[in-house]
């Protein structure tokens, strides 16, 4: 069965490549490299001992799209393929929009056109907006607060649309919340271009040296010690979530959307103090002011993704904090040489 990822090559992508491969599926790969490295391709070969198809392209092009579908009998699509600096998103929304939401129409014309109804989405705890509660659960109203976010909100609509107007197509939403970790070869992890606007890649390139310190984003919130509180999952773990929800969403039809997180909050000096204890490698930090547009506390209900597919995160903060760190301190350039 073959499986078309776009945005193979990306942080989540890539390490899904490999589960899925783990779990038999074919999978089929195809990326702009707008935010990622053919280098990723050699690690991947490197890992799995197999060189998945790869097409590069951009998934606006459907001329592109259409010949990768006519070269392979692809069974269903997990679409990973989008623009997400939210900082980025609101100096140049008309290119966050432009990217996601005509790259999903896109994708999803030519999906209709070969008859290819099943699809997994790369959604994001984003789409919970500022005003819901934590834990937050599937059904609660969706809103955003940045170009970027509303993309995600809007993308999820779309899907949804299309489900409506035709019951034969599978559409799994998946909100993410805070992915870090790495593959535990250390070959493959996340590599943003640029100073990071993530936590954790920041503290890692802080801890090889790269940058001098970390700013920690406002230590006034209403959580325990002040500073934001986040639901961080390893990237194998959601990487095993989408395989699960890839095989629910081949046996039926409709909409189902699964929050894919630990369940758990950590803040911003909790990830610090547990990486310096796991790595015995210093992060020095200052306390500056909130960051716009952030939230105190965000962390998931995962019951649901429990109940339905049986998936639950497997790998504690220790695994996050070690498999971050060999991932940077064996790449301090990330896949550049
Ligand atoms: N933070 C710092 N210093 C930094 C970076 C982040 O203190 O240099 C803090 C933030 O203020 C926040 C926490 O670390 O409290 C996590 O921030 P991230 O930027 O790593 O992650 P966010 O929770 O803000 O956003 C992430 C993704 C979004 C996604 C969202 C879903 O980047 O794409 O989770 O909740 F939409």
């Amino acid at each position: 069965m073959a499986i078309l990822l776009t945005g193979g090559a990306g942080f989540i992508g890539s390490h899904t490549s490999i589960e899925l491969n783990k779990a038999g599926y074919e999978v089929v790969l195809v990326d702009d490299f707008s935010n990622s490295s053919p280098e990723v391709l050699n690690r991947l070969e490197s890992i799995t001992g197999q060189k998945f198809p790869f097409y590069e392209g951009s998934i606006l092009d459907k001329d592109f799209l259409r010949g990768v579908f006519e070269k392979h009998q692809i069974d269903a699509v997990i679409h990973f393929a989008a623009f997400k600096a939210v900082g980025e998103s609101v100096s140049e929304p008309l290119k966050y929009y432009h990217n996601n939401i005509t790259g999903t129409i896109s994708l999803l014309e030519v999906m209709k056109e070969k008859g290819v109804k099943n699809i997994v989405f790369s959604s994001s705890a984003t789409v919970y907006g500022m005003n819901n509660v934590s834990p937050l659960t599937e059904d609660l109203p969706t809103s955003a607060t940045n170009p970027y976010g509303y993309t995600k909100v809007m993308m999820e609509q779309i899907l949804m649309d299309v489900v409506a107007s035709d019951p034969e197509w599978s559409v799994t939403l998946l909100r993410y919340f805070n992915p870090i970790g790495a593959h535990e070869s250390g070959l493959i992890g996340e590599a943003p271009n640029g100073i990071p606007n993530n936590l954790m890649p920041y503290i890692t390139q802080v801890a090889v040296g790269k940058l001098a310190e970390l700013s920690v984003f406002g230590d006034d919130y209403d959580t325990p010690d002040g500073t934001g509180v986040r639901d961080y999952i390893h990237v194998v773990d959601l990487a095993n979530g989408h395989s699960l929800a890839l095989k629910h969403n081949l046996e039926q039809v409709g909409t189902q959307i699964f929050n894919l997180g630990t369940g758990n909050g950590y803040s911003v000096l909790d990830l610090v103090k547990a990486f310096e204890a796991e790595n015995q490698v210093a992060v020095p930090y200052v306390i500056k002011e909130r960051r716009p547009g952030d939230i105190a506390t965000c962390y998931a209900d995962a019951s649901k993704a429990k109940e339905i597919l049986g998936w639950t995160a497997q790998k504690d903060l220790h695994d996050m904090m070690r498999d971050s760190w060999k991932w940077q301190s064996q790449n301090p350039n990330g896949y550049d040489a």
